[in-house]
């Protein structure tokens, strides 16, 4: 492994990481300029062939050596580990981009010496219409966060954001995905229910979620309600049904209770980190 340099580093190649190495490429950055590490062979494996010219180690303490850029990508339970190991090596030369939920600039900044910018990016980063958000943390310039909103901008929207908003951010488009998808499950069941077939049930339910959201960009919610809805008709009874039903309170309570567990997780992580590593790891 002696020898190994890339300047951009990825600390844990997963769905996001990867997204993520993609981004890089699609930025312009040259393939041998990136390497990433997993953790397991198995990871190694699966990892073959996805990032061609991109190197993928196990070992993260040669990966960010001599790296300008590094970027965080591991779930939050592995976080301890890999600031424990490599901690020390990230020192004010480099850029530490986290996009791990949970976890502030704070504690980042106080256990490893890097420029640090929090990110929360969500899975539609894989299709090229994410939406990012972006704090800036201890250490870091302009440039810096200039440069992590134009790596978003590649993949989707990127939202210079203060971190006070990070844990509703991701109770709000981090996990929307999600929402969005059992959304679009639930109208295709009902497309079924009423009739059509599966799979024109099932297109149907995607376009009229993307034609939707369109709409949204120019009309107001009760703009389009109003254009769409005939009086004594077929869509009115529809929203009466939802109202009925309480569809927007549910929806609420859905984020709501997300933001609540990404408070409790943040406090989980940080404690973890705090109790375990104390100043060990910086050498303050
Ligand atoms: N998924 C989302 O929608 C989303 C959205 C926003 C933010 N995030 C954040 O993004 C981070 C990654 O999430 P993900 O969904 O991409 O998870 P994931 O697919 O499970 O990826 C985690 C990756 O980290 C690797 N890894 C674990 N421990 C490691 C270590 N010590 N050194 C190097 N690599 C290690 C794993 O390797 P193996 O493959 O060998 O197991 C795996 O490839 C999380 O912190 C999450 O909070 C996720």
């Amino acid at each position: 492994m002696g020898g190994f340099i890339a300047k951009y580093a990825v600390v844990g190649l997963g769905k996001i990481g990867t997204a993520i190495a993609k981004a890089l490429l699609k930025m312009g950055v040259q393939s041998n300029e990136i390497a990433g590490s997993v953790k397991s062979e198995r990871g190694l494996r699966r990892i073959q062939g996805e990032l061609p010219g991109i190197s993928v180690i196990l070992s993260n303490r040669e990966l960010v050596k001599d790296a300008e850029v590094v970027i965080l990508a591991v779930k939050p339970r592995q976080v301890f580990d890999v600031i424990r190991d490599i901690g020390m090596l990230l020192d004010s030369s480099k850029l530490l981009i986290s996009v791990v939920a949970g976890l502030s600039t704070r504690v980042l900044g106080r256990f490893t010496r890097a420029r640090v910018i929090r990110a929360m990016p969500n899975i539609s980063i894989l299709e090229g219409s994410g939406v990012t958000a972006v704090s800036r943390g201890p250490r870091a310039t302009d440039l810096d966060v200039d440069f992590t909103c134009s790596l978003f901008n590649t993949v989707g929207k990127c939202y210079l954001v203060d971190e006070e908003y990070m844990n509703a951010i991701t109770a709000l488009s981090g996990s929307g995905p999600a929402y969005i998808a059992m959304i679009a499950e639930a109208l295709w069941e009902a497309g079924i229910l009423v009739g059509l077939p599966s799979d024109l049930a099932w297109s149907l339910s995607i376009d009229v979620i993307e034609s939707g959201a369109k709409l949204l960009n120019s009309r107001k919610p009760w703009e389009i309600v109003s254009d769409v809805a005939t009086p004594g008709g077929v869509t009115i009874s529809g929203i009466k049904y939802a109202e009925e039903r309480g569809l927007k309170g549910l929806l609420m309570g859905i984020v709501e209770s997300a933001y609540k567990r990404s408070i409790e997780v943040q406090r989980i992580i940080e404690d973890a980190i705090e109790n375990n590593l104390h100043d060990s790891v910086s050498g303050k």
